[in-house]
């Protein structure tokens, strides 16, 4: 297969209806805050032992196309020594690979950061295909306070971004382009659509600038929401009519999939905004999701570390990832929650 087939190949098995995207790629500083919630302390043995279970879970491939890995994970088996990109194929779901090496200060604009990792990639790459990685995610951050983000963050971030996602196109392999706009703050919602409005922008006039072909990638961006601080936050219905006003006039109809991150909204909020965001009816993109938080909170509570917690832990994933799928059809309501 020519590289060009393979990433339509894989595009094609990673978008599917009522279906989206679980973040399963907590770098190891990230999987020891959540591990720290709950108690367990955070060892190659003890991610090995959650992550084997929660892909373990029993037909999560009905609501579940893809997995998004951490490199560790990678390389670690399932229960009967398959390794887990093998394991999450045989269920038919996709594994990808988170390959961005996290965030640094930007130089010259205090407060802000860049994400590195581009040096080296493309070899990486090819790594990860052989074992078993199909696509790849890269996430960039952006902070919004009175003076941020900059247009230097903005720009430097964006092309970063289009570079990453040009290399992984390159390799046959599908980029996951995912520019974060952070949810902290006491800020309105018209603050967020009109950061999120010029960081897409940016974001698309880069990745136009690079050749990336925009039918092979995926977008993992953030809702337009109101700051988590903010003391009157906006409704589903507002979040949903915010965030597809300004996808409208940024987000080109080539892209097949648009997959949501959580980013700090509770597991309830995750889902109604979804829902509420394919209730607004006529857009050109699938709209899905891609959630770390979201779906694996409840998972995590239900875990707690103990062997014999496995099965409710993976029913609590299950049920978020159901409700998940009902939401990007429009079918969700919080009655469901109690089902
Ligand atoms: P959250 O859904 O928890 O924001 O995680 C998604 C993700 O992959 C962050 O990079």
């Amino acid at each position: 297969m020519d590289t060009r087939d393979k990433l339509g190949a894989t595009i094609g098995r990673m978008v599917r209806e009522g279906a989206g995207i679980l973040a399963a790629d907590e770098s190891a500083p990230t999987i020891a805050k959540r591990f720290s919630a709950i108690g367990v302390e955070s060892t190659a043995e003890s991610r090995q032992a959650y992550r084997r279970l929660i892909l373990a879970t029993p037909e999560l491939q009905q609501f579940v196309s893809a997995v998004i890995l951490f490199e560790e994970t990678l390389t670690q088996q399932a229960g009967d020594g398959t390794p887990l990109p093998e394991f999450l194929e045989r269920a038919g779901i996709v594994p990808g690979i988170k390959v961005d090496k996290g965030k640094i200060p930007l130089a010259n604009a205090p407060g802000e950061e860049i994400t590195e990792g581009l040096d080296g990639l493309a070899a990486r790459l090819q790594e990860y295909d052989e074992r078993g990685a199909r696509f790849a995610k890269w996430r960039d951050v952006y902070h919004i306070t009175g003076t941020t983000p900059s247009r230097l963050a903005i720009e430097t971030n964006a092309e970063v971004l289009a570079r990453y996602a040009a290399i992984c196109q390159s390799q046959g392999i599908v980029p996951i382009v995912e520019p974060e706009v952070l949810i902290d703050g006491d800020h309105g919602i018209e603050r967020a659509a009109e950061v999120s409005e010029a960081v897409l922008r940016e974001v698309f006039h880069a990745l136009s600038r690079h050749r990336v072909e925009l039918e092979t990638m995926l977008l993992k961006p953030s809702m337009v929401v109101s700051g988590k601080s903010n003391p009157d936050p906006a409704s589903p219905e507002a979040v949903a009519e915010a965030t597809i006003r300004i996808f409208r006039r940024v987000v080109p109809a080539a892209v097949p999939s648009i997959n949501f991150l959580s980013g700090g909204q509770s597991p309830e909020q995750a889902t109604a905004n979804l829902n509420a965001l394919n209730n607004v009816g006529s857009v050109p993109w699938a709209l899905s999701f891609s959630y770390g938080r979201a779906l694996q909170e409840p998972a995590l509570k239900a875990w707690q570390g103990q062997p014999a917690n496995g099965e409710s832990a993976q029913a609590a994933l299950y049920k978020r990832a159901r409700l998940n799928g009902a939401a990007c059809r429009g079918e969700y309501n919080p009655a469901l929650e109690n089902g």
